[in-house]
């Protein structure tokens, strides 16, 4: 009876309990019900110099002043133009703003200090484990913030914590929190947070990535995975070799100049988040067919299923001189420009179907005996680059998994095909970013693109595609990247990414497909889908959360889709709660 009494008691608190939609959710996260109100003048300290809240600054260097500076000013922008007043959180006709005549009490000082000199070098690149993002922060009653952190990076990190605790009033220009006193600390569980994008298949153009960046850094992930080429497509310039986009593009405007490429990767740098290229070879990189055809083999082979995963199909050849040659130029022109702002470049090496290269006038074989040793020497020749400039390579899972090729262990696996598949590559000692396709593939359950004629229909009925079931956002939270590992595989697992293969996504249908899907993803990474007791985060907490959370990057600009009806967004949890009638 008592413990009866006692649970429902608690039912009642958690239920009464207010939205309190910072996401990821913090690693310690206290709140009160104190509101306190935002001055748009609000005096701002970094480690005891003013510093100012300036409307579009950007950071001309990389100064850790000038980074916190632009991070301040970014965060109070979006802010105060964002208009986020929570009506769809609240029942209708229900009472949720203060009162804003009267005596209100007002924030009076964001005091930022930053505990850690910036290493930098590290700061604009690091690698996993490299810069520490933790935070901690803390708002009195009476309008006291301080935010700590060992690096500018963290501050960020923080800034952003910060300016999810308030809300725009209807009345107009006040901004209010209702959750004062706050008690913050922050830290997160994985090293490497990414979403991969893939622009060619579909183009994106900068804008388009630069907004899905700053997305990325609201919800604290830290890697932008730019898949830039493959066989569709070539939109990448590479003013050595012009031919490649000029024969390679979609269209003559759907190209990625040196100046746009050094514009995506500092803007991510500067707001902490790392972008990579990855430049898939030797498969997928059938599109250096149209300007170089003597390096390529079965360029758009048919049928399409024996020589490659999708159409159109194009390796390079695998005992040639003359594709050494090129990627040895592609490299020399690229790594240069990139590697001020990044330590990673992924040389992709994913589903090889060794019959193109009985197409191959250098090997003529589909025999593992013949071309394991060229493969071995094609990827040990592309990562000695890759290393020379001072990069770390990435590969997918089928080079050590399938290929079974012996890479140096510096390199980083990206697994993808499946469960289990994360306990094989780290036991091999390799260091892993997990994006299982289980969970993971925000493309998956959309159905099929290729087409069947009548004479195969039966075949490609119901036409379904490859990877369905669609994630929902809870099977994506649900996936741990170190679940089932012993603690020394779990070590190895730098973190995961989620993915957005492009056949059909394009800028149009982008925003709802990846968010907010992908911040179930982010809370994942960065607080973990478990509670420190070991037990999953309930639905009924992560939820109210993430709804919330969508309405605001809603506010802010990005097309997230909804999670569900607002009937449930405006109640607690408990209304939309499945139970068994049994
Ligand atoms: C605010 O919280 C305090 C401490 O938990 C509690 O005593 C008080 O009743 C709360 N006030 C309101 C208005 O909810
Ligand atoms: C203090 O601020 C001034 C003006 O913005 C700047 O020149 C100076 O470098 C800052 N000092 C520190 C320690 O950040
Ligand atoms: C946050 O607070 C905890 C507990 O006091 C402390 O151990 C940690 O170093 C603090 N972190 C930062 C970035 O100030
Ligand atoms: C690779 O090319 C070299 C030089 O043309 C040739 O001698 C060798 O037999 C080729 N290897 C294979 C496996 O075809
Ligand atoms: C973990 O192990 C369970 C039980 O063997 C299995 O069902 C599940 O697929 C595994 N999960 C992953 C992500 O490997
Ligand atoms: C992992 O490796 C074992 C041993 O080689 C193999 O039997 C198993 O199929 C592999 N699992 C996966 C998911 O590839
Ligand atoms: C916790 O989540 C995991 C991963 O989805 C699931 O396998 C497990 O059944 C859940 N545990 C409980 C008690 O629901």
């Amino acid at each position: 009876m008592r413990s009866l009494l006692l649970s429902s008691l608690c039912a009642l608190l958690i239920a009464l309990q207010p939205v309190v939609a910072v996401w990821p959710i913090p690693k310690k996260f206290k709140t009160g019900n104190t509101t306190l109100f935002l001055h748009q003048n609000l005096e701002i300290k970094y480690n005891d110099n003013l510093t100012q809240y300036t409307f579009g600054y950007e950071a001309a260097t990389f100064d850790s002043h000038d980074i916190v500076r632009a991070g301040v000013s970014r965060a109070l922008s979006t802010l105060f133009g964002e208009q986020f007043v929570p009506w769809m959180l609240h029942k209708p006709g229900d009472k949720f703003e203060p009162d804003v005549n009267g005596n209100l009490k007002w924030i009076k000082m964001l005091e930022i200090t930053q505990t850690g000199k910036d290493d930098s070098e590290k700061i604009l690149k690091p690698k996993a484990g490299e810069v520490d993002e933790s935070y901690n922060l803390t708002l009195s009653a009476d309008g006291e913030v301080k935010l700590t952190a060992v690096s500018s990076i963290g501050v960020l990190r923080g800034l952003e914590t910060f300016i999810q605790l308030f809300y725009q009033h209807s009345a107009g220009t006040f901004w209010y929190t209702p959750y004062a006193p706050v008690e913050i600390e922050d830290e997160p569980k994985f090293d490497h947070r990414g979403l991969l994008i893939d622009t060619s298949r579909h183009f994106f153009p900068v804008d388009h990535i630069l907004r899905t960046i700053d997305a990325l850094a609201w919800n604290k992930m830290n890697r932008l995975h730019f898949h830039v080429t493959d066989s569709q497509s070539w939109p990448l310039e590479i003013p050595s070799m012009p031919e490649l986009h000029k024969k390679g593009a979609h269209h003559p405007a759907f190209t990625y100049s040196p100046t746009d490429v050094d514009r995506i990767f500092k803007y991510g740098a500067m707001r902490g988040v790392q972008v990579y290229f990855e430049i898939d070879m030797p498969g997928h990189i059938g599109s250096v067919a149209l300007s170089h055809p003597e390096l390529i083999t079965a360029w758009n082979a048919r049928p399409y299923d024996a020589y490659c995963a999708q159409p159109p199909c194009g390796n390079f050849k695998l005992n040639s001189t003359k594709v050494d040659e090129f990627v040895k130029r592609l490299f020399d022109d690229l790594f240069p420009r990139i590697s001020k702002y990044t330590s990673y470049f992924h040389t992709g090496g994913d589903e090889i179907k060794y019959k193109a290269y009985t197409l191959d006038d250098t090997v003529k074989s589909d025999k593992e005996d013949v071309l394991k040793p060229l493969l071995q020497k094609f990827f040990d020749k592309s990562h000695k680059q890759v290393r020379d400039a001072k990069l770390t390579p990435i590969v997918w899972e089928e080079s050590v998994e399938k290929y079974n090729l012996a890479l140096e262990k510096d390199v980083i696996v990206q697994t993808w095909t499946g469960d289990g598949k994360v306990q094989n590559v780290t036991s091999k000692g390799y260091g892993v970013i997990d994006s299982n396709v289980n969970y993971w593939y925000l493309d998956c359950g959309r159905g099929q693109w290729v087409l069947f004629d009548n004479n195969e229909y039966a075949r490609g009925w119901p036409f379904n595609d490859w990877c369905g079931p669609t994630k929902s956002w809870q099977r994506i939270y649900s996936h741990d990247p170190r679940a089932n590992l012993t603690a020394e595989q779990a070590k190895l697992v730098l973190g995961g990414e989620v993915a957005a293969w492009s056949e059909t996504i394009d800028p149009l249908n982008f925003d709802p497909l990846v968010w907010p899907r992908a911040s179930a993803a982010g809370e994942a990474l960065w607080s973990g889908n478990k509670l420190e007791s070991g037990q999953n985060r309930s639905q009924l907490e992560v939820a109210p959360r993430l709804f919330e959370w969508r309405e605001r990057m809603v506010a802010r600009g990005i097309r997230a889709a909804p999670l569900t009806q607002l009937f449930c967004t405006q109640r607690s949890p408990e209304e939309c709660l499945w139970e068994n009638p049994n």
